[in-house]
């Protein structure tokens, strides 16, 4: 791997800080969501219930105890850590003419420590974190003024840490909201619910559409203020595989992977893909799009790609329709298992050669850098006794997946600029609200009712992950 190459671990201000109400910062669309489990889904409730669990609220604690944990990034050997930034810090309700500045100089602080310990920050502007109050009292991104309001954020930060952060994402899967079976999408990427008597879709690619410029807007603006800037998006890659070489099968994978590269075709190439325009047509869907959107679009295109990729899936044209909402398959009606791999006790299939598959699909389509910003594994770890915690388990779904990214670029000749496995430390889950589906090598002592001394312990993934930084991959 060349030198540079940026090993680092990847977190979400929500699923982590913690501080939910600390130093003026305001609610966000996370801080009404419950826990959950595989299989629950979290609920949204209308307003902060007293006698509910919202995980998100205290999380970790990070926001307290940053220096402590930022260490330990730095004895691993982190080379750079993804986090985003709370929205709710800096404009509490996301529609003020000033931002908090206690919200602003957490930020500072982090990211001079994380500086302080050669760590680059990696910066997502927008984790699942949109003011409560823009989605509520605005409709979220239904809303043309949250384009603005979106779009003032970013400026501000861009302003502030302009020297600090060079990585900068804007939204983090924006795409998860193409599966619109499910509630927790729309609302986490847009602060949108879909109404009775709305067509989910139609509502979809409209809030698409304002939230495309959003981010386009951010880069034109990023770019003017430091035109060192890497600005990339941030999409959630899930290949999708035909079930067999029936041209139906591969047909349905084809239709289906449109569905993916949708929101990653307007960002990276400015222009709407015909694919979509036709299904526009088709279904009659009626959306505001103005001719100077479509200039901003084609203005403000990505640096790079920033992907998670946790697992794959499959589909078979003749499958009977039945796995709409559910999460594991992205909400597609006609997705089934792959009989060659196994999954996960989340149900998530474990699948380390689709990642080089992954890689080499996003190079050959849009030929720019890629960096993979999130991939682990969630499963239920152990603490031993003697406070040892043996995630071999990880370790080997880790390695794979390094092997993996290692050969498409070292065989295949795709750039890749970096990996950040996902949650380096415990955090509470996005799409369950858990604390046991565990993904970091630090171990947090908080369970699922948020009980537990919050202490941090490491993992054998600790020791491994900082061999295989300090060989630049050579030790895997
Ligand atoms: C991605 C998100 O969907 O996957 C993260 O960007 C999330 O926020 C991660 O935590 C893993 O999903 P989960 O549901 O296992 O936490």
């Amino acid at each position: 791997m060349k030198k540079d190459f940026l090993w680092g671990g990847a977190l979400a201000a929500h699923q982590f800080e913690g501080g939910w109400n600390a130093d003026g910062k305001g609610p966000s669309v996370i801080d009404v969501m419950t826990a959950g489990a595989h299989g629950v889904p979290r609920e949204i409730t209308e307003t902060i219930e007293k006698d509910k669990f919202y995980p998100n609220q205290e999380a970790i604690d990070f926001y307290h105890r940053y220096k402590e944990d930022v260490a330990l990034f730095a004895e691993m050997g982190l080379k750079c850590l993804r986090t985003s930034i709370a929205w709710t810090r800096i404009f509490p309700n996301g529609d003020e003419a000033t931002p908090n500045e206690a919200g602003l100089q957490f930020y500072d602080d982090l990211f001079d420590e994380l500086l302080t310990h050669g760590i680059e920050p990696v910066i997502t502007l927008s984790h699942f974190e949109m003011p409560l109050h823009l989605a509520k009292e605005y409709g979220g991104f239904r809303n043309r003024k949250v384009i603005d309001f979106f779009a003032k954020f970013a400026e501000t930060c861009f302003m502030r840490y302009k020297d600090k952060v060079k990585y900068w994402m804007t939204f983090n899967e924006i795409n998860n909201q193409m599966d619109t079976n499910n509630p927790i999408f729309l609302w986490t990427n847009s602060g949108v619910l879909v109404k009775e008597g709305e067509r989910p879709k139609e509502v979809m690619y409209q809030v698409a559409h304002n939230e495309l410029v959003a981010s386009a807007k951010a880069v034109i603006i990023g770019k003017k203020i430091n035109p060192d800037f890497q600005i990339g998006c941030m999409v959630s890659h899930v290949p999708i595989y035909p079930y067999s070489c029936n041209p139906k099968d591969i047909m349905a994978a084809e239709e289906a992977m449109h569905q993916r590269f949708f929101f990653a075709d307007i960002h990276v190439r400015g222009v709407y893909p015909n694919y979509a325009l036709k299904e526009f047509e088709r279904e009659g869907y009626q959306l505001e799009i103005q001719e100077e959107d479509l200039q901003i679009l084609k203005q403000g295109t990505v640096d790079y790609i920033g992907f998670s990729y946790y697992m794959s899936t499959v589909v078979k044209a003749d499958k009977e329709q039945d796995n709409l909402g559910d999460v594991v398959n992205g909400g597609l009606s006609n997705s089934v298992d792959n009989p060659y791999i196994e999954t996960s006790d989340w149900g998530w299939a474990i699948d380390p050669e689709g990642l080089r598959y992954a890689l080499n699909r996003l190079y050959d389509r849009y030929q720019l850098p890629l960096f993979i910003v999130e991939n682990g594994f969630g499963a239920i770890d152990v603490l031993e006794e003697n406070h040892q915690i043996h995630d071999q388990n990880r370790i080997d779904y880790l390695s794979k997946h390094i092997e993996s990214f290692m050969k498409a670029v070292d065989y295949d000749g795709v750039e890749l600029m970096g990996y950040t496995p996902w949650g380096i430390i415990d955090l509470v889950s996005f799409t369950t609200g858990e604390m046991k589906k565990r993904y970091g090598m630090i171990y947090v002592d908080r369970d699922n009712e948020g009980k537990g001394s919050m202490k941090r312990y490491k993992k054998d993934s600790f020791d491994w992950y900082q061999q295989v930084i300090e060989s630049n991959g050579e030790s895997v």
